[in-house]
């Protein structure tokens, strides 16, 4: 027998699809400031495997040119990042939502077995939970990722005035200052953001309609015989 079961509440929802455009117009911007100065490549040594960007990225994507109207973006979507960030972690600490959302110690085991799982090694249906541990480790890791893209965001935008972050990053044995490291991460946050998303939208797109339309309405299509609901991570 089918039912209807209360799946994401309300203001989840809202900050969840608010942060999706919000996101991509900081990503976007990011591109148009980090074209002026684009220092960052995968290699080793003087060997540089991956440059990013190569020049036909900026060309194709018309990123070239507009650092002024990049960081004038950036800097106002970034009040909305923050404030929906903030908004959505202190939603989910009051309404208690954290409990499905933090990593337990039992979600070590569990995230292996969906990985196992997913891999199709293992068999068996996974047990159902409104998130498993893939789930709770990638939505609790993006929510620091996203914490720390704001931190390390301020230590780029005010070195001077906000000194205390770039100090805090740039112990010695770095031999990088407070702002290099700040833009360092910075960049790579945004790498693993892109990272996050491909998996996130595969999962999404692999765990199917019942589990997408949940994010919208609210409610998922449950059927009581089944032990299993699909999942994304
Ligand atoms: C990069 C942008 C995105 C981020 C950072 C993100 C992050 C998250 C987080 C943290 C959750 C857990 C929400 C909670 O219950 O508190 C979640 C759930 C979900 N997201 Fe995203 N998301 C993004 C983009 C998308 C997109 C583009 C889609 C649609 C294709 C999507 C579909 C979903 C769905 C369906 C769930 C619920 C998963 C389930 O119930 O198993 N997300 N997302």
């Amino acid at each position: 027998m089918k039912r209807l079961e209360r799946k994401h509440p309300l203001a989840i929802r809202w900050f969840h699809w608010i942060n999706f455009p919000v996101l991509f117009v900081m990503m976007w911007s990011g591109l148009l400031i980090y074209w002026a100065n684009d220092v960052y490549r995968v290699g080793f040594g003087s060997h540089t495997l991956l440059h990013f960007f190569p020049e036909q990225f900026y060309e194709r994507f018309n990123l070239s040119s507009r650092l002024a109207e990049g960081m004038a973006w950036h800097f106002t979507f970034a009040w909305f990042f923050a404030l929906n960030g903030l908004l959505y972690v202190l939603f989910v600490a009051f309404s208690g939502e954290w409990r499905y959302l933090l990593p337990t110690r039992k979600s070590f085991g569990e995230a292996f077995q969906v990985v196992l799982h997913d891999l199709k090694i293992r068999k068996s249906p996974l047990p159902r939970a409104k998130f498993n541990g893939a789930q709770r480790f990638a939505y609790t890791g993006v929510v620091v990722m996203g914490f720390g893209s704001l931190v390390t965001g301020l230590a780029i935008y005010k070195p001077i005035q906000l000194a205390i972050i770039t100090r805090i990053l740039s112990p010695s044995f770095l031999g990088a200052s407070g702002y290099e490291v700040a833009r360092w991460l910075h960049f790579w946050l945004t790498i693993g953001f892109c990272g996050f998303f491909l998996v996130h939208v595969a999962q999404v797109i692999r765990a199917g309609w019942n589990n997408f339309r949940a994010m919208i309405t609210g409610f998922e299509v449950v059927r009581d015989e089944t032990e299993e609901t699909p999942h994304v991570a």
